[in-house]
């Protein structure tokens, strides 16, 4: 029998705490695989949430009354939590966004508009995710600056050769995944980063698939900007995080205008608010940063080293049982990965695995993982991701081994 505990980490204890684990899918008990979509929610998280609905909701920054002062007291106490968990400088370094997507549309756009001009280049690589893609590309034709792409090889590792080949004078911004969701590749973004500064170029790292499986130190990485999402760190949906320089995000103009981002209104002439609100027009998601803030309180009381030692445990079982099953074929075997599992079976269609799998109570996701220009790579459509989490087991990954020989005899 596997053992899933080690030393001060308790799976069965942590599966308590995430009440949807608890049912049977199709009669199975769940198996839930697609962490890199979205990751459930311990139970502090639901009850912080319904909490602020049912006894303090008022809009923030805006009330002189005893509810608004308070939820605007939760609302920037949550900010400080999100500064401590990435080791920001400052709080006002910490916009609150609805998730990744948003936060790097806005360094595209607002950076876009203070420092890019005709044939600039972005360098982005070869397993970004679209969200990390697009916004540069719509920045590049507004602004006829050019993207360029780092390679990859084989196992799924960028190469840094080739990278440092391609900056030069015209290169304004280097923007790259930190672990990438379809691999799982953790890259190396401190070196990334120092070799951009050598050039005074600044970087961008999309976090949304490493700050729920280890610590990130911003000041330590010395990134530029750092942008990840709530709901993959085990919190709310529609909330989100960008952390830029408070040197950048001062220079930088506001992406959207609206409410609470001004200092002045005249038809004439607006000026802003200081950080973080001139990023922030609108009324914020402010329950979703404050559940935000209760999760990221449960992963720290959990300890990101105790998580990131039983994912580990769970990557090199999983890669051990899947390399060992016969016509199955993995993608991504970087030395420095997290638990992600991309495969294909045989010549199986990456649906029908995911189908099957789906009715024997196991979710995973198939397909691109929006990151089509890194199948084109491997020349493949796209395959089966099983992502795990802490709150997996060994048990169930053997649980899928079987299921994928049960899928094999199926099409034999
Ligand atoms: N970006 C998310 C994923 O990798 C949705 O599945």
């Amino acid at each position: 029998m596997p053992d899933n505990k080690i030393s001060t980490f308790d799976v069965t204890k942590i599966r308590n705490n995430f009440p949807v684990l608890n049912q049977k899918i199709y009669g199975k008990p769940l198996i839930y695989f697609d962490n890199g979509a979205t990751t459930q929610k311990p139970q502090v998280v639901i009850d912080t949430m319904s909490k602020l609905h049912s006894e303090h909701n008022s809009n923030v920054h805006r009330g002189v009354h005893y509810l608004s002062e308070q939820m605007t007291e939760m609302y920037e106490s949550a900010r400080k939590k999100v500064q401590d968990y990435l080791n920001a400088q400052y709080s006002h370094e910490i916009i609150f966004t609805s998730g990744v997507t948003a936060s790097i549309n806005a360094v595209a756009y607002s950076f876009g508009e203070a420092y890019i001009k005709e044939n600039d280049e972005v360098i982005v690589s070869e397993m970004e995710h679209h969200s990390n893609i697009v916004p540069w590309q719509l920045m590049c034709k507004r602004k006829g600056a050019h993207l360029k792409v780092i390679p990859i090889n084989a196992q799924g590792e960028l190469l840094l050769d080739e990278y440092k080949k391609l900056i030069n004078s015209k290169t304004k911004l280097v923007a790259i995944v930190h672990v990438s969701n379809s691999l799982g590749t953790i890259n190396p973004v401190k070196e990334i980063v120092a070799i951009a500064h050598k050039n005074n170029i600044p970087v961008l790292i999309d976090g949304a698939q490493a700050i729920q499986h280890q610590k990130v130190d911003v000041q330590d990485i010395d990134c530029d900007f750092y942008a990840f999402s709530g709901h993959k760190a085990y919190g709310p949906t529609g909330i989100g995080v960008l952390y830029g320089k408070e040197r950048w995000l001062n220079e930088m103009p506001p992406y959207q205008g609206g409410g609470d981002m001004i200092d002045r209104v005249r038809f004439e002439h607006t000026t802003y608010d200081d950080l973080p609100f001139k990023f922030e027009a609108g009324t914020p998601n402010y329950i979703g940063a404050i559940g935000l803030g209760a999760a990221l309180d449960y992963l720290t009381g959990i300890g990101l080293d105790n998580i990131q030692n039983y994912e580990k445990k769970l990557l090199d079982y999983g890669t051990d049982k899947l390399t060992a099953l016969n016509g199955l074929k993995l993608y991504g075997a970087a030395g420095n990965k997290t638990c992600i599992f991309s495969f294909l079976l045989n010549n199986i269609h990456s649906y029908d695995v995911g189908m099957f799998l789906d009715k024997m109570g196991i979710a995973v996701r198939t397909g691109h993982h929006c990151t089509q220009p890194l199948w084109e790579h491997y020349k493949v459509e796209g395959s089966v991701r099983a992502s795990l989490a802490f709150y997996n087991t060994l048990e169930e990954i053997d649980y899928l081994c079987e299921a994928l020989k049960e899928i094999q005899k199926m099409f034999k």
